[in-house]
């Protein structure tokens, strides 16, 4: 049988969040036109979500660009939209190189009601981001001392704590708690239950781009909203949820005069999609969930292996609004310091009663003359996922009592709440990805690898995988599902081009 032109294949992308809009608009832009977007819900954008407190834009998903600076096609997608202010687009902002780690100005707070003093925190801070620096270097020397970062830092803090540190026991237990306050602030960063969970070995093959972290001033949606704009009306179907996806199928598909489709797309209402090729960018978290039944037939034994030994776990934010600051004017990051937590542990004992100690950072979100006085308070991890089932008045009650306890102020009272639940979205289970311990740069090859696997005589490339947790240096980032879109949208690009080259740019 003569190949269909490019221009007659039928594409399929699973989920409209970023990775699925940038293989639709890679697609589109090379000349494919029977492309569609088919999604789960009434909205698009997926983990770029951007919601409101009260008069203020917050951001439920995604907050900053990582790393803003020209190698990042977020941000030169959102230059050449202008959805950037001038400060985030100049050649200084641009050229700060931070390695993934931006030197937020703190301010320290302990369980006993006391402010903490900064002399007494900076040594043990720098200590610290020393060792989470460290901890990075073992994916370029292949070595790996401990199976996890968290057991790695767990041993190089007892190994290294300077000894003149353990003369003045008060100070010295004030930094170790410190110590266990930026552990779980780190669970945050990875996504994580708990750092034990992270490979150590891969840990550094998340890659930093330069660039001082920036934020959209009028929301990080606006970005998804914008390449859409540029698509054909229509391009994307709401409230399809793929139930399963059909592929090396012999029988004819449905839609089709008498053409024959190797893969049929069905969906939760019963309605049934042909295509050609199907890219899914679904996030881990739901390919996990569903692993058994969203693939028929199903994953090979070793795609399958990695999705479920890769990780994929929860951080949520809990936005708080107050009538004024009890923090100080430059500060930007407010740690909670539990003095009684002198022993490294990033998992809180009794998750229903203590859940809250998880909840050790909050940054203050800036400009104070945009949002007023508003905190994001970060929580990761099994307490994440358990205060996702708590009330709104609940959560207000509890974070209440915390920054009672924290400031010593007993008449502080946060005027406005509201919190993400990514655990429990049916169409994310959780929040982003890390390399778990026990896998390497092998398991993402193995998520984004297509089906049918190489060597097969089926028709090729029928099922391709996008979406953040494919990348193997940018997981867990905006940049990253976008690069993955397009890279799946580029597989079929090359398929479709003659090998002597130059015919399907020209499409
Ligand atoms: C709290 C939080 C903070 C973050 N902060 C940052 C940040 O500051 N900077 C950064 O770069 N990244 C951040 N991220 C990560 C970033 O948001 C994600 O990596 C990125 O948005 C993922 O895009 P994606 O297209 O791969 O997946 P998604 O955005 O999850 O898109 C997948 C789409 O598929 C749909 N879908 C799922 N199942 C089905 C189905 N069965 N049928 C049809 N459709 C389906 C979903 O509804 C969704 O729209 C954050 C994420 C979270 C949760
Ligand atoms: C695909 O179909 C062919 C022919 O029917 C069959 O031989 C092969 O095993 C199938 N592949 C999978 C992964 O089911
Ligand atoms: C598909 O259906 C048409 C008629 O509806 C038939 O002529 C054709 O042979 C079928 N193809 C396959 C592969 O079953």
């Amino acid at each position: 049988m003569a190949l269909r032109s490019t221009r007659d294949s039928q594409i399929l992308v699973i989920g409209c969040g970023i990775a699925g809009i940038g293989a639709a608009q890679k697609l589109i832009k090379h000349g494919f036109n029977n492309v569609h977007i088919l999604e789960a819900t009434a909205r698009s954008g997926g983990r770029v979500r951007t919601g409101r407190l009260g008069d203020n834009i917050v951001e439920i998903g995604a907050n900053w660009i990582h790393g803003p600076s020209k190698e990042n096609p977020v941000f030169s997608l959102a230059c050449n939209h202008q959805l950037l202010d001038e400060e985030s687009m100049s050649e200084e902002n641009q050229a700060v190189d931070i390695g993934g780690h931006p030197m937020f100005i703190p301010n320290w707070f302990s369980s006993s009601g006391r402010k903490l003093a900064p002399e007494t925190m900076a040594p043990a801070l720098e200590f610290y981001m020393n060792l989470l620096e460290r901890s990075q270097e073992f994916y370029s020397t292949g070595e790996e001392p401990f199976p996890s970062v968290g057991e790695f830092l767990k041993a190089e803090v007892k190994r290294l704590t300077p000894e003149e540190w353990k003369e003045d026991r008060e100070s010295f237990d004030l930094r170790m708690a410190m110590a266990n306050t930026l552990l779980k602030l780190e669970c945050c960063v990875s996504g994580t239950h708990t750092m034990d969970d992270v490979s150590l070995g891969a840990f550094g093959m998340y890659k930093t781009l330069p660039g001082l972290d920036c934020t959209f001033p009028r929301g990080y949606e606006g970005l998804t909203d914008s390449m859409l704009k540029e698509l054909p009306k229509d391009i994307v179907l709401y409230d399809k949820q793929v139930k399963c996806v059909h592929w090396n199928y012999s029988k004819n598909g449905t839609n089709t005069e008498g053409t024959s489709f190797p893969v049929v797309i069905e969906c939760s209402n019963g309605e049934t999609f042909a295509a050609d090729h199907v890219i899914i960018t679904v996030s881990l978290g739901y390919l996990k969930k569903h692993q058994s039944t969203f693939l028929s037939p199903s994953f090979p034994p070793h795609k399958l292996h990695s999705i479920q030994r890769m990780g994929f776990g929860t951080n949520n934010k809990i936005f708080l609004e107050f009538e004024k600051p009890f923090w100080d004017e430059d500060c930007e990051l407010i740690y909670l310091v539990w003095e009684d937590e002198t022993h490294l542990d990033d998992v809180v004992a009794d998750i229903k009663t203590s859940w809250i100690r998880k909840m050790t950072g909050f940054t203050v979100l800036k400009p104070t003359e945009r949002y007023g006085h508003v905190l994001c308070g970060w929580i990761a991890g099994r307490e994440s996922e358990y205060m996702e089932t708590l009330s709104e008045d609940e959560v207000l009650h509890t974070v209440t009592q915390l920054l009672l306890k924290f400031t010593g102020n007993p008449t502080l009272r946060p005027r406005k709440l509201l919190r993400s639940q990514w655990f429990h979205d049916p169409y994310s289970c959780g929040s982003y990805s890390y390399v778990a311990k026990g896998c390497s740069g092998r398991d993402i090859e193995n998520l984004a690898e297509p089906l049918p696997l190489k060597g097969s005589d089926s028709k090729p490339l029928q099922v391709l995988f996008a979406g953040e947790a494919t990348h193997n240096s940018y997981f867990s980032t905006v940049h990253g599902a976008l690069l993955s879109g397009w890279r799946e949208a580029e597989r079929l690009v090359a398929h479709y081009t003659p090998a002597s080259g130059s015919v399907s740019s020209k499409l």
